[in-house]
């Protein structure tokens, strides 16, 4: 068995270390030794996005990412959304909207979307969906899902003028 290796870096804002093999992912890390459980495992082949997070500003599959590779990083989950019992702008979309049925897939386009919103504040729905593309949901059709995106940049949008 490979030795381990102690890796620390920052999850939603605090400071965790997790001693891990080099091959573990960091959606297993996340999952079964910090217990953010909000990044799901629907292929782990890299093609739905259930394990989508933000990793150092970027929009990362946790499921193509090595632990090791996050020493420190910055890591956002959906657990890192709600701020102070507020619901992010997307959580709120995704509600208003009815963008989910099972929810399965919506931890990752919320955090997908988040970072659309980051380098795009109001993209065109072309530009969601071409986004969005690597994140597969299999119950709601993705109209909501677009329109959800849409709510959460016009207020986010108006809560900057
Ligand atoms: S579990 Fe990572 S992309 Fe499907
Ligand atoms: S809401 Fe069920 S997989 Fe998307």
């Amino acid at each position: 068995m490979a030795k381990k290796q102690a890796v620390s870096f920052k999850l939603n804002g605090r400071q965790v270390e997790v001693l891990v093999e080099p091959r573990e992912l960091l959606i297993h890390s996340l999952r079964e030794k910090l217990q953010h459980t909000g990044p799901h495992i629907g292929c782990e082949t890299s093609h739905c996005g259930a394990c989508t997070v933000d990793l150092d500003g970027m929009s990362v599959k946790s499921c193509t990412v090595l632990t090791v590779q996050c020493q420190d990083a910055e890591v956002l989950t959906i657990e890192g959304f709600e701020q102070s019992g507020e619901l992010h702008a997307l959580q709120e979309g995704f509600t208003q909207e009815h963008g989910l049925q099972c929810g399965y897939c919506t931890p990752g386009m919320i955090t997908r979307a988040f970072r659309l919103l980051k380098e795009n504040p109001s993209p065109s729905e072309e530009e969601i969906r071409y986004w969005m593309a690597g994140n597969l949901c299999r119950c709601t059709g993705y109209q909501n899902i677009v329109k959800a995106v849409q709510y959460a940049a016009k207020k986010m949008s108006s809560a900057h003028t």
